[in-house]
């Protein structure tokens, strides 16, 4: 087998170092100065570097290069020997493995001997957390008083984890997250090296799951790369097992749709197909969670394939933030559902409550919800919706025919069929269909249809002209009448009793739609 791509391209000059520009800086420096300290402590997530500076460090100080700014050169004797790891006097610990006391002892029975190859010898304690107390003790005699010849290095994930006593006695250096952008960069030089083929949106995918750990990614990159293919986000998905499965999407569906038998049918059919079912509610949370990205404009954070792309944004616009929201919060109940991992009852709750809720739409009144959902990329918006939307421009119907059969409509015929209305438009726009319920049928005024909302925000919503069109040719299909809409705000705000908080609960509920049956 070859070599690991991470070992094989692990920094071999100070500035092949990553990010850590501070550190880099620094240890370079105390080389030049030959003002090294005999005891380091490096802290930070893994694969961010720390084993790599440990090495150069290593290698730094026992390079034979007349020049100290050159160190290290990778060219003399002492380099060379680091690089291949036959280099006697750099020791790496393993703290993980060896924790306890009388691997410490050892250790330091042996410090005193002097370098038998270079000016000093290294100890990289790896993971040093690790270490037992009384290892950590017995390592701290051996920090109190190191021989001039030794340098300790020691390295870890949890710096919580370490004694105060070792930490005032070591210089300590935080490396930190590799930023995105730098491990992408990273990837892209390595690939074109190696001569592996990817997609740009696999490396950036990659590089999100690593977060912030090179390690990490460059090995992610190592796995795909193996067969030779071309590596594809897909590729990327399948491996980290973060691709929406189909059931995931079905039940989104069916319960934006509004039909629970077949967001349950859907669940069983999963289940029986092995799925396990806290698992697939922690998909669906997932899922809505990306829904939620999309929402907010963030969709270049979401790493699916475009097919996936494609079908999140139509869900994406289905729903309203406070819908998805609403939905999220009841699939992530039941992920944590206490009856047990077999029961499918949480995840069956969760689709009927997530469809019985009534019109869901009327739910959200901030303003800063409707900004944000005009926010998603004009380009990739509903491609299917459009298909089915007539691009005639809504004025020219409404001033060509006022009524296409030329007989006359009453309130009283559109209040019949406005269920239907609400049916119809379901399928083109779920939302619209909401706001179609939460509307109230108010008069038709000099040919004009006005429907009234109980807050400006829908009004507004609704009075959009696309909304405006769709609702207008679902009517005229049930009725074969063509009326121009329009929408109004309901006077419930302004006919709340007086002794009443404007902006307090009673209002917010009347707003919402409600009425005051009773007042105590
Ligand atoms: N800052 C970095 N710059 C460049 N490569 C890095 C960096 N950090 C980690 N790597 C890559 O990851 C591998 C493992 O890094 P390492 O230094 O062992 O991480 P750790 O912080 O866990 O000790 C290196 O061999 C190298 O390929
Ligand atoms: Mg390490
Ligand atoms: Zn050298």
């Amino acid at each position: 087998m070859s070599e690991a791509l991470y070992r094989k391209w692990r920094p071999k000059l100070w500035d092949e170092v990553i990010s850590q520009e501070h550190i880099v800086r620094t240890l370079k420096n105390a080389v030049v100065a030959d003002r090294v300290a005999h005891a380091y402590l490096f802290s930070g997530p893994r694969g961010t570097g720390k084993t790599t500076a440990a090495r150069l460090l290593a290698k730094a100080v026992n390079c034979l290069n007349p020049d100290p700014s050159k160190r290290p050169c990778n060219e003399c004797e002492h380099c060379k020997s680091v690089n291949e790891n036959r280099f006697m006097d750099l020791v790496e610990i393993d703290a993980a493995s060896n924790n306890g006391v009388d691997d410490v002892r050892e250790l330091r029975d042996k410090i005193n001997f002097s370098p038998s190859q270079g000016q000093y010898r290294i100890y990289i304690i790896d993971e040093v957390h690790m270490l037992s107390t009384p290892a950590f003790n017995a390592l701290l005699k051996t920090l109190e008083e190191p021989p001039a010849h030794a340098i300790f290095i020691l390295a870890t994930t949890e710096i919580h984890k370490i004694p105060a006593t070792v930490l005032s006695r070591c210089q300590r250096f935080e490396f930190q997250r590799v930023q995105m952008a730098d491990i992408v960069k990273h990837l892209k030089a390595i690939c074109e090296k190696e001569n592996i083929q990817a997609e740009p949106e696999a490396l950036i995918s990659i590089a999100r799951q690593s977060s912030g750990g090179m390690r990490d990614a460059i090995s992610l990159l190592d796995q795909l790369a193996t067969n030779g293919e071309k590596i594809t986000i897909g590729m990327v998905q399948t491996v980290l097992g973060t691709a929406p499965s189909q059931a995931v999407i079905n039940i989104i569906q069916a319960v934006i749709d509004m039909e629970a038998g077949t967001g349950l049918n859907q669940i069983q059919a999963a289940l029986d197909g092995g799925a396990d079912v806290q698992n697939l509610a922690k998909q669906v949370v997932e899922y809505l969670r990306n829904i939620l990205l999309f929402q907010m404009g963030n969709n270049d954070q979401v790493d699916v394939t475009s097919e996936i792309r494609t079908v999140m944004n139509l869900h994406a616009n289905a729903l309203t933030s406070a819908e998805t929201l609403r939905i999220l919060r009841l699939f992530n109940a039941a992920t944590t559902d206490s009856r047990g991992g077999s029961s499918s009852l949480g995840l069956e709750l969760a689709v009927v409550e997530a469809v019985e809720q009534p019109s869901p739409v009327v739910v959200q009144t901030q303003a800063a919800v409707y900004e944000r959902r005009e926010k998603p990329v004009e380009a990739e918006k509903q491609p299917v919706r459009q298909e089915k939307i007539d691009p005639t421009p809504p004025n020219q119907g409404i001033k060509q025919v006022k009524s296409a059969t030329g007989s006359t409509v009453t309130i009283e015929q559109i209040s019949a069929v406005w269920k239907q209305l609400h049916f119809a438009v379901k399928p083109q726009d779920p939302t619209l269909a909401g706001l179609i319920n939460s509307g109230k049928l108010l008069e038709i005024r000099e040919g004009v249809l006005i429907i009234s909302f109980a807050s400006e925000i829908l009004q507004g919503r609704f009075n959009r002209p696309e909304n405006l069109e769709i609702t207008r040719k679902a009517l005229f299909e049930l009725l074969k009448v063509d009326l121009p809409i329009q929408a109004v705000v309901s006077g419930s705000k302004n006919a709340l009793p007086s002794h009443i908080k404007q902006d307090g609960m009673v209002a917010a509920a009347s707003q919402l739609g409600g009425e005051i049956v009773d007042i105590q």
